[in-house]
């Protein structure tokens, strides 16, 4: 029975709340294993962050390089995240990723094509082949428009516009997700007999950022408020190249497959200055002169293979964002505070055809032809590595009847992901989640004796707390909360962190927390971005704690953690053996580091002898 009376409720033995790639495909597949399926979104179905990977989805199909494996993906995807990446995810993300690819284009993706017919694949940062399959530069939205089409003809009911602000928990474990529809503010329950998260990043916790408004951390937050546990949230992905200019659209992606296609960067000198940023371990993989990239790039554009080495730019996201951090911090940037990335040297209808976005994206918004000049580019927070813990092979977290997939799980991607890994992530543990979702639910007593009590006092106390904001007389407007978070993540939780700016930052998020309790917001119930926000802050704010309590404790660099006071990878104290675990304790936050699982033999073999 509905807890309480007049409440809106909906039943569905699996409800999925995020219906981005991870969402669409974990409903997917409940849904073939014939469960009651609700999907809840709080934009409209398609909008989703799944379309900002652009360049493509990375998975190891041998189609342009015959040498490519997943052995050799998950080995470079290992290396890419500094080892501290659960192994068992990077493992069956590699050995899946090409059947659920290939499954894609069944379903109707139209990928760009090799001479012979076959899916083509272009090179990305830090893979050793030529690895990521794609659609020009639209590979999210045409996953996405796939799955979406997938998801609406298998007959999944899909809730739109509905936010959803607490998951109700009790002696079974998650029972409810509570919230609300933006049209009317109306609240809503979904009891379910499991529940699979999959609302992306936190990329709206920072002032520059690649991610659109829904990107609140809203999963990581409401499996953390319902008891699970959030890992290796310090590792934030500043994505190397966003837009600097003009300041409306500073930020938006361009994406690496600029830089996977050819792309050069180079300070305002005209130095091309990532050749003195490669580590040297690595330095070998990439070519060593001008002349040597140029031949690389030329073989790639006329589809022929060649011994060169790929260029510089290819390095890891974490090494190209520091890269140009740096040289702008140090004076030699552009005049709106970048770098410069050229493809222009290439043919025009090369470039349009293999970047059309890119294309159309800098004539619309910054009145720049990129096929006759170069863009301005710099850092912008892209992608958070770190999430929810769960078990690797059903997306299970620590609370029962709850899963996560796709960015809001941690564990896959370690200290820095690669790019192209994203959206192959989100399909093989999107598939994996909705299958434990399904073995979960299906264990439960059928029909509605299988659902979990849910408590009327939690769904009340979550009423309350929803009609909180607008009922106050006086308090703290939440657009003004939203830019002082920003601006704290932005100054003290950048690129590069000290211990003092992090001590400064949680003593701003502390008050940041006390101010966001006090929220006020004008106006009614229906369509108020205010109210909307209210929420969504209160989420910002404990990813943000967590990101930097974090960022404090891993007292080395790794990957995309880079800290000034400790700029050594400490494999003597950290062995790439701990994550730093983030958990609610007695209404504080609690952080500790705990090992990672040992790594079985065979894989280890893959891994080389550094690890
Ligand atoms: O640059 C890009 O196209 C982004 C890809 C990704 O984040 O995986």
């Amino acid at each position: 029975m509905p807890p309480v009376t007049n409440l809106e409720t909906h039943s569905h033995d699996v409800v999925v709340i995020g219906a981005g790639g991870a969402g669409l495909r974990a409903a997917i597949e409940a849904k073939a294993a014939g469960l009651s399926v609700g999907l809840v979104c709080k934009s409209l179905l398609g909008k989703a962050h799944t379309v900002m990977a652009e360049g493509g989805v990375a998975a190891a199909l041998g189609n342009v390089a015959d040498a490519d494996s997943w052995q050799v993906h998950f080995r470079d995807t290992m290396a890419g995240g500094k080892y501290l990446n659960n192994a068992r995810m990077a493992q069956l993300h590699a050995m899946e990723a090409p059947a659920r690819v290939n499954e894609l284009e069944r379903w109707g993706a139209v990928f760009d094509r090799t001479p012979d017919g076959r899916i083509l694949q272009r090179p990305f940062g830090g893979h050793s082949h030529a690895r990521l399959a794609h659609v020009g530069d639209r590979t999210g939205l045409e996953m996405i428009r796939t799955l979406q089409d997938r998801a609406v003809a298998a007959g999944i009911d899909v809730y739109m516009e509905a936010t959803i602000t607490r998951l109700i928990t009790g002696r079974a474990g998650a029972t409810a997700a509570f919230g609300y529809w933006r049209a009317t503010g109306s609240p809503i329950l979904f009891r379910a007999k499991a529940i699979v998260l999959a609302t992306g990043g936190i990329g709206k916790a920072y002032e520059v950022t690649s991610n659109s408004w829904e990107y609140s951390g809203d999963g990581h937050a409401l499996a953390y408020e319902a008891g699970a546990e959030l890992i290796d949230m310090e590792f934030v992905q500043f994505h190397p190249t966003g837009m600097v200019w003009p300041p409306g659209v500073r930020g938006l992606l361009v994406t690496e497959a600029v830089r996977g296609e050819g792309g050069i960067l180079r300070n305002k000198d005209g130095e091309r200055f990532m050749w003195k940023y490669l580590p040297d371990e690595r330095r070998g993989e990439y070519a060593a002169t001008d002349e040597e990239a140029t031949r690389w790039v030329t073989a790639l554009s006329e589809g022929r293979r060649t011994d060169a080495r790929r260029p510089p730019e290819l390095s890891t996201r974490d090494n190209v964002a520091r890269a140009i951090y740096t040289e702008v911090k140090e004076g030699r940037g552009t005049p709106h505070g970048g770098v410069y990335l050229d493809i222009s040297y290439l043919p025009p209808e090369h470039v349009r055809r293999k970047l059309p976005s890119m294309y159309e994206q800098f004539k619309e918004l910054a009145d720049v032809d990129i096929t006759k000049g170069p863009m301005e580019v710099g850092p912008t927070t892209h992608y958070v590595m770190g999430g929810i813990r769960v078990e690797p092979d059903s997306g299970a977290t620590t609370v029962p009847g709850l899963f996560a997939a796709g960015e809001c799980a941690g564990g896959m991607h370690g200290a820095n992901r690669l790019g192209g890994n994203s959206l192959s992530d989100l399909l093989v543990f999107g598939a994996r989640a909705g299958a434990g979702a399904t073995s979960h639910a299906i264990n439960q007593p059928s029909g509605e004796a299988g659902f979990p009590h849910v408590d009327p006092v939690n769904v009340r106390e979550a009423t309350r707390e929803l009609a909180a904001p607008l009922e106050r007389v006086s308090g703290d407007d939440p657009y003004a909360i939203q830019r002082d978070l920003q601006a704290t993540m932005q100054s003290l939780v950048g690129i590069f962190r000290v211990q003092a700016d992090l001590d400064e930052a949680l003593t701003q998020l502390a008050a940041l927390r006390e101010r966001g309790q006090r929220v006020q917001v004008a106006g009614g119930r229906s369509f108020n971005p205010g109210w909307d926000l209210a929420f969504e802050l209160r989420n910002l704010i404990t990813v943000s704690e967590a990101i930097a309590r974090s960022a404090r404790q891993r007292t080395e660099s790794r990957g995309a953690h880079s800290r000034l006071d400790h700029p050594e990878t400490d494999d003597a104290r950290w062995g790439g053996l701990n994550s730093v675990v983030a958990r609610a304790e007695d209404g504080t936050m609690a952080v500790s580091t705990s090992s990672l699982p040992t790594v079985p033999d065979e894989l280890r073999a893959l891994l080389g002898t550094a690890h």
